[in-house]
């Protein structure tokens, strides 16, 4: 990475953790990732979700089909883990050569998680396939029981499944997903090179005050939820710690204006319209703009056994505004989308 004060130039990046959504929604949003990044993990929870090969391969088409013609964008799907799904669905997932994880959601834990496991345990037979054949599980992390209050449930969710799990499956790859306190990073960098971790724009920009301080915030509110400041600087830390344990997944997760500005608002943040740029806000408020490549271009694909990008793209130090609404449409109708930081000024711009 060349760098000086008023541009960077780095390896083309890839999201490791993004949310398509599907139909018209779908068509509204995968520009804005397809213009940052070379490849993204797509995540499967769908309605109803993606837990077949079969359902996978057809969601990766219906993405190409509303990609712009000249993209080369590439999805790269997963498959949502149940209670019933089998080792023999794995292994067919990665023979689809398609297919690069499986999504853990404990079930109730976020958006469009009823179908997902009850019990870790339930699915041993098929996690020892997968470390068998080196498919990776992605986890959310949070124990969704109601006694367990929702700031400790990335905790709980360590201590009661994920230590347990990987003591089960010391082989198995796993990318412990939007990892947002300082247990999970120590975790994570205590655990074996077969574990991993993503970080999400706005656990490294922000604390829970943005959220709830001056009133309540929806469009700072995602699961798992922001959490304290200490916290975030331990976000902050290992994702500038040059660490290939840790890298991007920006977990954009659009929901149209209205079913964030509800008495029951939904859960998730839209950032893939400005995503790299907030990234380079974040480590350089760290003084780690030379750490931003490493975490944004080399380590994810390191650590699925992917080769890097060969592109480059160029930052450029320059003022501009984020949008107040983005055109956007769910399964009800056209819909605005507030994208993250709405009326907000960055101070980087990604050049087309
Ligand atoms: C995601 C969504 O909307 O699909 N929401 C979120 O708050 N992150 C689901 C998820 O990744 O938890
Ligand atoms: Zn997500």
């Amino acid at each position: 990475m060349s760098q000086s004060l008023q541009q960077i130039t780095l390896t083309r990046p890839d999201d490791w953790h993004l949310h398509l959504r599907d139909g018209a929604a779908m068509a509204a949003v995968a520009p804005y990732s397809a213009r940052q990044f070379h490849r993204a993990i797509i995540m499967p929870n769908l309605r109803p979700p993606v837990t077949t090969t079969a359902q996978a391969l057809a969601y990766r088409r219906r993405i190409l089909d509303a990609l712009p013609a000249d993209s080369n964008f590439q999805p790269l799907m997963t498959l949502y883990l149940t209670d019933n799904t089998t080792a023999e669905e794995v292994r067919r997932a990665r023979d689809s050569g398609h297919v690069h994880a499986v999504k853990l959601y404990p079930a109730g834990a976020t958006t469009n998680s009823d179908a997902g496991v009850t019990d870790p345990g339930k699915v041993d037979d098929t996690l020892a396939a997968m470390a068998e054949i080196g498919l990776p599980l992605l986890v959310h992390g949070e124990m969704t029981r109601d006694d367990i209050d929702v700031f400790d449930r990335e905790k709980a969710f360590i201590d009661h499944q994920l230590a347990p799990l990987t003591e089960r499956h010391p082989d198995l790859r796993v990318v412990f997903e939007h990892i947002t306190t300082r247990d999970a990073v120590e975790f994570v960098h205590d655990s074996g090179p077969n574990v991993a971790a993503t970080l999400t724009p706005q656990h490294l920009l922000f604390n829970r005050n943005a959220m709830l301080v001056g009133g309540m915030h929806p469009h700072f509110y995602c699961l798992p939820v922001l959490k304290r400041e200490s916290h975030r600087q331990a976000l902050i830390a290992a994702a500038t710690s040059g660490n290939p344990k840790f890298f991007l997944g920006t977990d954009s997760a659009p929901h149209a204006k209205d079913a964030k500005e509800s008495a029951c608002g939904c859960a998730g943040i839209f950032s893939a319209h400005a995503a790299i740029e907030l990234y380079a806000t974040a480590f350089e408020q760290a003084g780690a703009l030379n750490r931003l490549e490493g975490f944004a271009s080399h380590f994810g694909a390191d650590f699925y056994g992917l080769p890097r990008n060969k592109e480059q793209v160029t930052l450029v130090r320059q003022d501009w505004q984020v949008p107040d609404t983005l055109p956007f449409a769910d399964t009800r109708g056209e819909a605005p989308l507030v994208p993250f930081l709405a009326g907000e000024a960055l101070h980087w711009k990604l050049q087309p």
